[in-house]
């Protein structure tokens, strides 16, 4: 059995799995408008990286549609204007989301001034969609290189075949490793506040029949010390210039804890997550509502009017990463030169 898409285009229409429902529900809603995309981008609908990238660009297909056509580049740019814009506005750490918007704009300039626009945006929506599962291959394979024989490994929220078009990047891994036979186990960590560990992670690795044992996040440096797992594997938001990581909250808090224990750290990520305009410090961190915290499928857990505080990522100082693995190879000991020097030769056509 393997993971159903995340994001599928049927009839016209973009259909994204409910994640939200999962395990217990597996259920497609559809969507024709922009802005119910962006919605659904914000609300959880789908969600991680590279599949916010992929909805995106199908969003933008969807408001060609509603534009009508339009008889120029100028024309359209200001009749796409709002949906592009609340379409950015729905998540602010994930880059991939800005890299598709901008293939998107390229799209615009060079099929604005004929017809067929709209067209050619979902041809782009469907070509990123094909992309991030050939890369995400490659990243696994990449990846799996690293692995010792009999490893367990650690991994936390969801980097799999959900967050992605399929195969996803720290589960990429995980998969190819798994078909290497050098890994025996996978910890999961449960990712509070909505539980991706629990019920989306152990959900397809279960699926494809990889071992894997559910952790409260409280119990990491315990479970580090008692069973000597050799990586810990996550994925991506952004990958800043200077190598620090923005992923899912606690993974700061893993890459601590690891370093204690001995434990190696590794980041998969495709190379549209890096975002070579800025550091660690400055990637803007989305605060979610004290409300994900304070309670819990609509039950308070908290005391009424508690305050909360919600930031649903952290950054991941370069100096606690051992490895950033992407499509084109792995960055050992990631920091600014070995960064730029990565993505200049992906860009040249090179692999290191
Ligand atoms: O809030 P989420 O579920 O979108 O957060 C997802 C993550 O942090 C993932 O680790 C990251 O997006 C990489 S997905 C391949």
């Amino acid at each position: 059995m393997s993971t159903p898409d995340a994001i599928r285009w049927n009839n016209n229409q973009l259909e994204l799995l409910d994640q939200r429902a999962l395990p217990n529900t597996c259920a497609y809603l559809s969507y024709d408008r922009a802005e119910d995309v962006a919605h659904a981008i914000r609300d959880m609908v789908v969600r991680g990286a590279p599949a916010i990238g992929i909805t995106a660009a199908y969003g933008m297909a969807l408001a060609c549609r509603q534009c009508g056509e339009q008889p120029s580049v100028a024309a359209w740019t200001k009749a796409l204007a709002a949906p592009r814009q609340t379409l950015a506005d729905s998540r602010p750490t994930a880059v991939n989301l800005f890299w598709a918007l901008q293939r998107c704009d390229l799209v615009v300039e060079q099929y604005g001034n004929g017809p067929g626009l709209g067209s050619a945006m979902l041809a782009l929506a469907q070509q990123i969609h094909q992309e991030d599962i050939d890369i995400n291959r490659r990243i696994g394979d990449h990846g799996a290189t690293l692995i010792e024989p009999d490893s367990l490994v650690y991994t936390h929220c969801n980097a799999g075949a959900l967050a992605t078009g399929g195969y996803g990047t720290a589960l990429g891994v995980i998969r190819s490793a798994w078909r290497e036979g050098t890994i025996r186990g996978v910890i999961a960590g449960e990712t509070r506040p909505w539980m991706q560990g629990a019920r989306l992670t152990s959900w397809e690795l279960m699926q494809d029949a990889i071992p894997v044992t559910l952790a409260t996040e409280g119990a990491a440096a315990q479970l580090m010390r008692e069973l000597t797992p050799s990586w810990v594997i996550v994925g991506a938001d952004r990958v800043a210039a200077n190598g620090d990581v923005a992923n899912k909250i606690g993974t700061y808090n893993l890459a601590i804890i690891a370093r204690h224990h001995g434990v190696k750290m590794m980041v998969a990520a495709p190379t549209s997550t890096f975002d070579r305009t800025m550091d660690g410090p400055d990637i803007p961190i989305e605060q979610r509502s004290a409300s994900e915290i304070t309670h819990s499928q609509g039950t308070a857990i908290a005391p009424q009017g508690c305050p909360a505080h919600n930031p649903a990522f952290d950054v991941t100082p370069a100096s606690l990463i051992d490895a950033i693995v992407t499509e084109h190879g792995v960055i050992h000991q990631p920091g600014r030169d070995t960064i730029a020097a990565h993505l200049d030769k992906a860009t040249t056509g090179g692999a290191s």
